[in-house]
């Protein structure tokens, strides 16, 4: 069973603020910091930290060089990423106050540069029964998401960042949703932003799927047809909490497709994540199992 992350790679230009900048304003930054990120690459990063065999899809420029790398010293398969003459590899300017928050704008690059012919390609070397793991950095979605349906592949979506798009996706052939409670009410259409009632109405809309609704401090849900888990979240000092999602959703899915149980997976995903806040950058806050496995909660 292979994992295929079909997604972004970006470079994350990390600003240090004491405040995100408002309209009309001009700050000082106090540091610069460029970190491989992507919400795709940071998922395959967690993906293979976490023990899975993984497989990135996806395209850079000419200079996303050192992101290939980056894969690699996980132990990411790279063949499938394309490298693009004419068009550079996406960014992210990302502001990091001194609460560890973020906000970040996204230049797509070669995330937008996705082909059918690239998606056909990567997809012929996988079977019925491996996973497509995908977010919404990267263009031809609907493409990728029918045809891995339709050759017995399983379907995850993490739909962020969100957009009007998602809701234009094939969702029935999806068979795990990772999102959040904001993410959960536009797929559904509501304002309702209470976990445990999204939760439900998520299943009662995809009654075939499992959805791991993460909550920030809050933690986390899991629920399917036949069972409903709540996990908490560890309490940490958070230095930047980019890339905290990319890494549950990494763990997660690599426990869930090893065949843990949704419990399990839940646990070391929020353990994985909260370890991630503590360090700085999106891919090199991301831990490996084995400091996932010894840590204990500070708080
Ligand atoms: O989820 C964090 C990621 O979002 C960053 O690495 C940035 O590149 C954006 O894609």
């Amino acid at each position: 069973m292979k994992i295929l992350c079909f997604g972004s790679l970006n470079i994350d230009y990390t600003y240090k603020v004491e405040h995100f900048v408002q309209k009309g304003e001009t700050i000082s930054s106090q540091s610069l910091q460029v970190f491989s990120g992507g919400k795709g690459l940071n998922q395959s990063i967690a993906l293979a930290k976490a023990g899975a065999e993984v497989y990135h899809a996806g395209a850079v420029g000419t200079d996303g060089g050192f992101l290939l790398r980056q894969l690699e010293e996980a132990g990411v398969n790279t063949e499938h990423v394309a490298v693009l003459d004419e068009i550079r590899t996406g960014n992210a300017i990302i502001q990091n106050d001194k609460d560890g928050d973020n906000c970040i704008i996204l230049y797509g690059g070669a995330n937008q540069a996705i082909t059918r012919e690239q998606a056909d390609q990567v997809l012929k070397s996988f079977d019925k029964g491996d996973y497509l793991l995908l977010q919404n950095e990267i263009n031809e979605l609907p493409y990728i998401m029918e045809k891995a349906h339709r050759k017995g592949m399983n379907v995850i979506l993490n739909p962020s960042p969100m957009d009007e798009k998602m809701k234009e996706l094939p969702l029935d052939d999806v068979d795990y949703f990772l999102l959040n409670e904001v993410e959960a009410g536009q797929i559904l259409n509501t304002g309702e932003t209470d976990g445990e009632i999204l939760a439900e109405r998520l299943l009662e809309r995809f009654p075939g799927a499992s959805i791991v609704l993460t909550l920030g401090s809050k933690g986390s849900i899991y629920a399917d047809r036949e069972q409903k888990i709540h996990q908490k979240a560890y309490r940490v000092r958070a230095v930047d909490t980019t890339a905290a999602g990319d890494t549950f959703t990494g763990y997660f899915i690599a426990e869930a497709a090893a065949g843990q149980t949704p419990e399990k997976a839940m646990d070391l995903a929020a353990r994985a994540s909260a370890i991630a806040v503590t360090r700085a950058g999106a891919a090199p806050s991301i831990p490996w199992r084995k400091e996932v496995e010894v840590w204990r909660p500070e708080m």
